[in-house]
C-alpha cells in the first residue's frame, strides 16, 4: 500500500496531464474514423470523456460534470460559447448537477474539451461505468436548517476521484452526494444514491467534531432502491479511505457479466449491510487516500461577509406597488442563515438555458459583485449571498433575460429529461410536456397544492426522477387504433424528508395530451376530498385506494 499524496492528485488535474487526455481523444476519433478501431471499442472510450450517442446518428451529448454544481461567471460564459458554437444555443442542466449540450459533432468534442479545461471544467468521467458528478445541496453553506456546509467535501471528493487510475472502469456507474442535513428531498436526495453523505456534528470531549452519516446503495432506476446505513457518524477524517473502499469492495464484487445487476444497490442485496460493512472495514486498511481531509474551499464563498439587519418584507417600495415582483420574492427568494444575505432561485422548465441567458447571467452577477451560481437537482440555479439591497438589481436583470419566472420550488416548478427529443432510450418527451405544465399549473394559490413536485422521465429509468416526486410520470406508449400514442404512468405520493424515501406508487397509464386536465381534476379530488386543511396530497393518497383515483380519472384519460 503506498498512500497517494496531495500534489499527486494535483498532477493528474494539471493541464499538460488533460492536454495529453484531449490528444488521446482525437487520436481515437481518427482510429474510429479509418476504422482501425470499431464503434464498439470506440463507446466505452467515448463515455469515460463524457461523450454520448444520441438518438440522431452522427451527433453526440456532451457533459460536463459541476462539481457541487457551483459555477462562477467566466465558466457560464465558456458554456455560452459552447452552446454556440457546438451545439444548438442551449445547454440543459440536469438532475445530477451536470450541463449538457446536444447535437454536438463528434469532430468538435476536443475543442470544446478545450474551452472546459481552460475554464477548469471537464466532461472526463460523466457518463460509462465511472463516479459520475459528486452532487451537493445548491444551498449548501447558506442553509438555516444544515450541520454544516458540504461543499468543500464534496469538491474535496470529486477532486480526489477524478481521474483516480483505480475508477474508472467500475462494474457500473457510481452516484455520490452530500447533503447538509436529513431533510433533504428538495436537496441533494443522499438515499438515492450509491453513496450518500450527510453532515453531522457529535460532541466529544465538549468538542464538536464535523462527520457524515453515510449511506449506501441507494438508486431509482428500474428497480427503485433506498440505500443502508453504513455508519451513523463517519469522522471527516476518515471519508476519504471510506469512500475509497467502498468503491474497491464494489470493483471487486460488483456485477461484471449482467449491467441489469451491476449497481451497487444489488451487492447490497445479495451480501446484506452487515457483511458488506465488514468488507468496507477490511478495505479500509489498506486504503490509499491522503492522510489529510480533502477540503476544497468553495470559490463562490465569498470573502467578505458584511451582516446587515434582516428585513421584515421584500415587498416592492411603495408608492409603486409591483404584484409581479411581489408574487416571484414570495417564491424565489429564500433568507441565507447569515443576516443581511438572501438567496434567489431561477426557475428553469426542464432545465434549459439558452446561451444569452448564460452570459446575462454572468455579466448580472458581475455587475452586483456576486461570485457565482449553483446548479440545483430540480434543475433551477441558485444565486447565493445577495445582499438584501441588491434583491431588486438583480430581480431586474434577471427578468430582461426571461430568467425572473415567478414559482420556483412550487408545483409548477416541473423537473424533466431529455427524453425521446435526445435520449436513445427516450419513449416521450418530458421537456415539452414540463414546458406546458410549468404554465398551466402557475396560478394554485392553496399552499398545499404550491408545495407539490412533479417530476417526468422519457423512460422507466428515472433519470427525472419520477419516483420520488408527488405526482410522477415516465413515458411509455400504447397502440390506439392502427397508430402508436405517446402515455405516461401516473405514479403518486413519492416522497423525501428526515424520515427517509417514500417512493411513489403507480396508479395508471394516462395519454400524454390531456395530461394538464388530468392533474387539475387529480388537484380538486383532493381539494374536496382533504379531511382537514391541514391533510397533506402524500397523507391523502396513502390513506385513498388506487380504485378511487383510477375511477376519478378514467373519463379524461380515454382516448378519444
Ligand atoms: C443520454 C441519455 C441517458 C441514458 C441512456 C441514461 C440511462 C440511464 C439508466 C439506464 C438509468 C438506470 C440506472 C440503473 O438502474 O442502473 C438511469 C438513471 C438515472 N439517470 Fe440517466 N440516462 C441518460 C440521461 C440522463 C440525464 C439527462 C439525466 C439528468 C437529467 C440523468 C440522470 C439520471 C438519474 C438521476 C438516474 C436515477 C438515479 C440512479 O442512477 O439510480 N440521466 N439513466
Ligand atoms: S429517463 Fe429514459 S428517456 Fe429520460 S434521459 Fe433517462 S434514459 Fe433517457
Amino acid at each position: 500500500m503506498s498512500v497517494t499524496t496531495l500534489s499527486e492528485v494535483e498532477e493528474r488535474h494539471s493541464r499538460e496531464a488533460i492536454e495529453r487526455e484531449i490528444v488521446r481523444f482525437e487520436e481515437r476519433i481518427r482510429e474510429l474514423q479509418s476504422g482501425t478501431i470499431t464503434p464498439e471499442q470506440f463507446r466505452p472510450f467515448r463515455l469515460k470523456h463524457g461523450t454520448y450517442g444520441q438518438r440522431q446518428p452522427g451527433f453526440q451529448m456532451l457533459r460536463v460534470k459541476i462539481a457541487a454544481g457551483v459555477l462562477r461567471p467566466a465558466q457560464l460564459r465558456v458554456l455560452a460559447d459552447i452552446a454556440d458554437e457546438y451545439s444548438t444555443g442551449r445547454g440543459h442542466l440536469t438532475t445530477r448537477e451536470n450541463v449538457q449540450f446536444h447535437f454536438v459533432k463528434l469532430e468538435n468534442v476536443g475543442a470544446a474539451m478545450r474551452l472546459l479545461a481552460d475554464a477548469g471544467l471537464t466532461t472526463r468521467e460523466a457518463c460509462g461505468n465511472t463516479v459520475r458528478n459528486v452532487t451537493a445541496c445548491p444551498v449548501a453553506g447558506i442553509c438555516p436548517g444544515e450541520a454544516f456546509d458540504v461543499t468543500p467535501y464534496a469538491l474535496g471528493v470529486s477532486r480526489y476521484l477524478l481521474r483516480h487510475p483505480d475508477f474508472h472502469d467500475l462494474p457500473r456507474k457510481f452516484k455520490i452526494a452530500f447533503s447538509g442535513c436529513e431533510n433533504d428531498g428538495d436537496c441533494a436526495v443522499a438515499g438515492i444514491h450509491d453513496v450518500g453523505l450527510i453532515a453531522q456534528v457529535r460532541g466529544s470531549n465538549g468538542t464538536p467534531h464535523r462527520g457524515f452519516k453515510v449511506l449506501v446503495g441507494g438508486g431509482l432506476g428500474s428497480l427503485p432502491t433506498t440505500a443502508a446505513v453504513l455508519s451513523d457518524f463517519l469522522p471527516e477524517e476518515e471519508l476519504l479511505p471510506t469512500i475509497e473502499a467502498i468503491l474497491r469492495v464494489f470493483t471487486e464484487t460488483g456485477n461484471r457479466k449482467n449491467k441489469l445487476l451491476a449497481r451497487l444497490k444489488f451487492v447490497l442485496r445479495a451480501k446484506g449491510i452487515e457483511e458488506f460493512r465488514r468488507l468496507v472495514t477490511e478495505k479500509r486498511k489498506v486504503s490509499e487516500a491522503p492522510a489529510e481531509t480533502l477540503a476544497v474551499p468553495s470559490p463562490i464563498k465569498p470573502s467578505l461577509v458584511t451582516i446587515a439587519p434582516t428585513p421584515r418584507s421584500f415587498s416592492a417600495a411603495e408608492p409603486q406597488s409591483d404584484p409581479e415582483y411581489d408574487r416571484w420574492a414570495g417564491h424565489n427568494l429564500m433568507f441565507q442563515r447569515q443576516a443581511g444575505y438572501g438567496a434567489v432561485w431561477v426557475k428553469l422548465p426542464a432545465g434549459t438555458f439558452y446561451s444569452n441567458q448564460m452570459r446575462g447571467l454572468a455579466n448580472v452577477l458581475e455587475k452586483n459583485e456576486l461570485t457565482g451560481v449553483r446548479i440545483a437537482v430540480n434543475q433551477d440555479l441558485v444565486i447565493p449571498w445577495v445582499p438584501f439591497d441588491r434583491v431588486r438589481a438583480i430581480y431586474n436583470g434577471l427578468r430582461t433575460l426571461d430568467l425572473a419566472t415567478a414559482g420556483a420550488r412550487t408545483i409548477s416548478d416541473v423537473t424533466g429529461c431529455p427524453g425521446a427529443t435526445t435520449c436513445n432510450l427516450g419513449i416521450t418527451r418530458p421537456l415539452t410536456l414540463a414546458d406546458v405544465l410549468s404554465r398551466e399549473l402557475n396560478g394554485y394559490t392553496d399552499p398545499e397544492i404550491q408545495k407539490l413536485r412533479i417530476k417526468i422521465s422519457g423512460c422507466p429509468n428515472s433519470c427525472g426522477h419520477h419516483h420520488i416526486a408527488d405526482i410522477g410520470f415516465y413515458g411509455n406508449v400504447r397502440k390506439v387504433g392502427e397508430q402508436q400514442a405517446p402515455y405516461y404512468q401516473l405514479l403518486l405520493g413519492g416522497k423525501v424528508n428526515a424520515d427517509g424515501v417514500r417512493f411513489a406508487r403507480q396508479i395508471m397509464a394516462v395519454p400524454a395530451r390531456p395530461i394538464p386536465a388530468i392533474i387539475r381534476e387529480l388537484l380538486a379530488f383532493y381539494q374536496q376530498d382533504r379531511q382537514a386543511a391541514a391533510e397533506t396530497f402524500s397523507a391523502g393518497v396513502a390513506r385513498t385506494q388506487d380504485k378511487t383515483i383510477k375511477d376519478w380519472l378514467l373519463p379524461l384519460a380515454e382516448v378519444t
